[in-house]
């Protein structure tokens, strides 16, 4: 079934305050809906650059600006939506099936991403064009 915009959710992620420094959690199944298969991040991403210009046919993913921020535009083929991550208590959760673009990184961002998938090239859709045929099969 196709994803729409309405899936994909700002998860507003525990934060326990204290003096001594804030933490905060996730744990598959409770604060996002899918186990974690596979963590990874982006770091020293020049200013000006573009990641992420692709859509996954199966791979949930929870994304996280653990510091400085960036924003995320997200595309069902039908709207778009952009998403500024800048706290590190937020998590933006993207179903499977959307187009995503990341852009806008401050000096120091770092992203990290929580997918439900382990790492498959074919799990890829690379050109924005195949996506909307890929959308209308
Ligand atoms: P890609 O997912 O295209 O990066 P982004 O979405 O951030 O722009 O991945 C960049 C390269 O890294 C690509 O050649 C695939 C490789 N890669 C892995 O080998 N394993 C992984 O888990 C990920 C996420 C990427």
């Amino acid at each position: 079934m196709r994803s729409t915009l309405s899936e994909v959710k700002l998860i507003n992620l525990p934060k326990i305050e204290d003096p001594r420094g804030n933490l905060s959690i996730i744990e598959e199944k409770i604060h996002i809906p899918f186990k974690i298969e596979r963590t990874y991040w982006i770091y020293d991403v020049p200013g000006g650059q573009m990641r992420g210009g692709h859509a996954f046919k199966e791979q949930q993913e929870l994304i996280v600006a653990l510091s400085g921020s960036f924003d995320v535009m997200v595309d069902d083929g039908k709207e778009k939506k952009t998403f500024s991550l800048n706290r590190s208590y937020y998590g933006l959760y993207i179903s499977k099936g959307l187009w995503r673009e990341m852009n806008n990184f401050s000096t120091n961002s770092l992203a990290m991403v929580l997918s439900s998938t382990k790492f498959d090239e074919k799990d890829y859709i690379r050109e924005y064009d195949i996506y909307l045929k890929y959308l209308k099969k």
